[in-house]
């Protein structure tokens, strides 16, 4: 059982929580994940490490499904059954000169340790937010601690640029000749849109990507992505790949498997308050 030791609410879809699991802070590096069950009949939930602090594993989640709303129910001091880890390959630290992170909605919690680690080489690095609104953009203050420039888009235009982070990454591009890599991490639509101006610009990209994923040790074989034609598994291969290679339609598609069963699912927490 691990305690959670620390919670905040960072908008009223996400939570952070610091978790007590000192054998997954010893061993985790950036991009590396972990599998969770909030309690003994529940679902294995994959989230990102977005940070640690001697024992404390620092995990950030949206409540957009069953589980992740289970999770939010959980306060200070109550235990979580499994916190399974380090999971999955450690990210790659390329040699660039110019990196920008481009995050959408809550995929700036994996991005932060990337871009940090980035940083941490003494590689220059900026930073691209998106969200639907202003209350959207989460751990402004955290990057700031660490990024060149901080360059934010809102859908609605309650903050900075209105518009998608591609409208703001499209200018970057345009204008400055130093940006040598970028780090996308988001909807996987944002992704692919990413993806498609790096390459029309001739900049590399690493995505983090997300499918469903159940066991997380490569024995199950749900998390199955194609990245340059061949089938590798996202637990134990990635989640990290360069976005150029990767299949996104057949993500896209294969993420809306189980669209059905999570909408009962939302039916039976309202019914039984579980
Ligand atoms: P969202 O739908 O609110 O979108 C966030 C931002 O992404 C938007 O504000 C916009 O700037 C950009 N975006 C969205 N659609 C776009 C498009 N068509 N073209 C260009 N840019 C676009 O995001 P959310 O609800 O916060 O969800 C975040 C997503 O990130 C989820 O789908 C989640 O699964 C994913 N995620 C991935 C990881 C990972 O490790 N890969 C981790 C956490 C979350
Ligand atoms: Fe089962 Fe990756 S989650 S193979």
């Amino acid at each position: 059982m691990y305690q959670i030791m620390a919670k905040k609410t960072l908008n009223k879809d996400v939570d952070l929580m610091e978790v007590k699991a000192p054998l997954v802070a010893r061993n985790a590096k950036p991009g590396q994940f972990i599998i969770l069950r909030v309690d003994d009949e529940g679902e294995r939930i994959p989230l990102t490490i977005a940070g640690i602090d001697g024992d404390l594993v620092t995990i950030i989640y949206q409540k957009m499904g069953y589980s992740t709303q289970l999770l939010g129910k959980k306060s200070v001091g109550d235990f979580i059954e499994d916190f399974v880890g380090p999971l999955g390959k450690a990210t790659h630290i390329r040699k660039k000169n110019h990196v920008i992170g481009v995050a959408g909605g809550v995929g700036s919690a994996p991005l932060l340790p990337q871009l940090k680690a980035y940083h941490d080489q003494g590689i220059k690095v900026s930073l691209i937010l998106g969200g639907r609104t202003k209350d959207h953009l989460i751990l402004q203050d955290e990057y700031a601690a660490f990024c060149d420039h901080i360059y934010l888009a809102t859908d609605d235009g309650s903050v900075g640029e209105k518009g998608f982070v591609t409208d703001v990454l499209k200018k970057q591009l345009d204008s400055d000749p130093t940006i040598d890599h970028l780090i996308a991490i988001g909807p996987v639509i944002m992704m692919k849109y990413v993806t498609l101006m790096a390459k029309a610009h001739g900049v590399s990209v690493d995505v983090s990507l997300n499918p469903i994923m159940i066991d997380g040790t490569g024995m199950c074989g749900n998390c199955r992505v194609t990245i340059a034609n061949k089938t590798y598994f996202a637990c134990i291969d990635g989640p990290d790949f360069p976005g150029e290679e990767v299949d996104f339609d057949e993500l896209m598609s294969r993420q809306s498997y189980y669209k059905d069963e999570e909408h009962m699912c939302f039916i039976d927490l309202d019914n039984h308050g579980r």
